[in-house]
């Protein structure tokens, strides 16, 4: 499955879209910013609005050293390093968005203090109790071992580390309209209920400290996309529907048809160490 995986987020030409989206925006990868880029590089629902409504419960300061499991490209590692000043390190199956991600990070001159890591977040080449925090954002739905997933994130974090998750939940048992942003068969699709990944997490360790459903955020982040769009006449220079490549407009189509008929939503959970 994890080939699979990191073969559906191959896009092949993803840092020279990227730059041309830059570019069409007057920018050069030495003058954009970690700001400009959250439209394209934030691969989660509700971009960086829902980092910064998530991230910010994880009660981050500069002195600490976090972990974004299943990183993509990188951009809330790059919000959260600049935001709270703190050290990043990301780790992502998907080669091509490590190598993207890494390059990002040298245009707005933070490689200093985040490291991004090829790998797999259910074997993470990192040392027991290395971290104050971790989060993951939309990752879980491509990962079917979730006790494998908590296991490892409560292995590297610290005793009374908080790790947030925000991922895209099953809320029934209707199937879903494939292809969507995380998959384009259901083979490489892992969704579970949020029943099941709390369970998940209190078997590894944690303590659940609180857990909010995002559908209502979900649908008016959408709503005004959609209107954003309808007025510029179609997608911005740089937005999320790059990485999805060419199939974007059906896959973004799908998962918001899935989230308002109920089969899914996507949910944050913070548990503690
Ligand atoms: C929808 S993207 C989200 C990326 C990023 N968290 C963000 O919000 O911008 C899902 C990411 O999970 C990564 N992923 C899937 N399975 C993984 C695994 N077993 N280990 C590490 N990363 C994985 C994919 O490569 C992809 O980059």
């Amino acid at each position: 499955m994890k080939d699979s995986v990191a073969a559906h987020y191959t896009h092949g030409q993803l840092l020279d879209r990227i730059l041309s989206g830059v570019q069409a925006i007057g920018k050069t990868p030495d003058t954009v910013t970690v700001d400009e880029l959250a439209p394209v590089d934030e691969f989660h629902i509700g971009g960086r609005q829902a980092s910064e409504d998530f991230i910010s419960q994880l009660e981050l300061s500069a002195d600490d050293h976090t972990l974004d499991i299943g990183c993509g490209i990188g951009g809330t590692s790059r919000f959260v390093a600049s935001r709270f000043g703190c050290r990043v390190t990301g780790i992502d199956l998907t080669p091509e968005f490590v190598a993207t991600g890494q390059s990002l990070c040298e245009w707005v001159g933070l490689s200093g203090q985040i490291e991004l890591h090829q790998g797999d977040a259910t074997a993470m080449p990192f040392a027991d109790e290395s971290f104050d925090a971790a989060f993951m954002l939309h990752v879980g739905m491509n990962i079917p071992d979730k006790s494998g997933l908590f296991a490892e994130a409560y292995r590297l974090l610290k005793p009374g580390a908080l790790f947030g998750v925000y991922d895209v939940m099953q809320t029934s048992d209707e199937a879903l309209t494939y292809p969507v942003p995380w998959s384009s068969v259901p083979g490489t699709s892992a969704l579970a209920t949020q029943g099941q990944y709390t369970e998940a997490l209190e078997q590894a360790g944690f303590d659940i400290v609180r857990t909010r459903d995002r559908r209502e955020f979900a649908a008016a982040f959408f709503e005004e996309t959609r209107q954003r769009m309808e007025k510029a006449g179609g997608a911005p220079p740089l937005g999320v529907h790059i990485a999805m490549g060419e199939s974007a407009p059906v896959k973004i189509s799908n998962m918001v048809e899935n989230i308002a008929a109920g089969r899914v939503a996507p949910v944050e959970i913070i548990a503690t160490k």
